[in-house]
């Protein structure tokens, strides 16, 4: 079974208590301003894709605070389970997003409006997070905004600064986010993007065509 899977799958039911508890330490100090940044950014009534929604902690607040639909897609059953029950308008499926381009899409809207990962992206190196954005962009909706809130810092030089100082917590088989470097590569793609460091450890992004 995929690593991923098996570690959500057994977290799922305390997942959020965590993420709560440990606002003030690597890797989620910030994770409440990153869900308000989503919130005050996101148009009413829009149509949401969630990629790894988890527990749906924040598909839900735009569901009850911004009227949203929305669709989302996990690689953990209990984690769709948990956020299903959450939100009862939404369109949740088990789908593990490393095989992007056999989802069906045909099942959710074209108009997508927003594709929301929040601590999600740094499954991926950069060269799949680029690949999944280009992806979305070009096939699914270039009318559309893909909204990041994940681990990540400035530059390279802050994140080799972190992961020595923060070396117990590090998990080395992730992908933090360098902006610096993730911006050259969106630009290269003629990309548009704001971005905006959150905390220490967070890091808030928005990509259009
Ligand atoms: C750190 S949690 C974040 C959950 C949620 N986005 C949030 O902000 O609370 C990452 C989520 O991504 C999901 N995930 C990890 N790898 C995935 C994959 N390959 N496909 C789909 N979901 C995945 C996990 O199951 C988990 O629910």
């Amino acid at each position: 079974m995929h690593d991923q899977k098996t570690l959500f799958e057994n977290w799922a039911d305390s997942y959020e208590k965590f993420v709560f508890e440990n606002q003030q330490s690597f890797p989620f100090k910030g994770y409440l301003e990153l869900v308000d940044a989503i919130i005050n950014t996101i148009e009413s009534q829009s149509n949401i894709f969630d990629l790894g929604i988890g527990t749906g902690y924040i598909s839900y607040k735009l569901y009850t605070e911004k009227k949203c639909q929305i669709y989302g897609v996990d690689l953990s059953e209990k984690m769709v389970e948990i956020s299903k029950n959450r939100i009862k308008d939404a369109h949740i499926i088990q789908f593990d997003f490393d095989n992007y381009q056999d989802l069906d899409w045909s099942v959710f809207p074209k108009d997508i409006n927003y594709f929301i990962g929040t601590y999600f992206f740094h499954h991926y190196n950069d060269e799949n997070k680029i690949k999944i954005i280009d992806f979305l962009l070009t096939h699914i909706n270039p009318n559309a905004k893909i909204i990041i809130g994940d681990i990540g810092f400035l530059n390279h030089d802050l994140l080799i600064e972190n992961k020595i100082r923060l070396a117990k917590e590090w998990d080395d088989s992730e992908y933090y986010f360098e902006l610096e470097s993730l911006k050259k590569s969106l630009k290269s793609k003629n990309l548009n993007f704001e971005s905006k460091v959150i905390s220490e450890f967070c890091i808030y992004l928005e990509i259009w065509k």
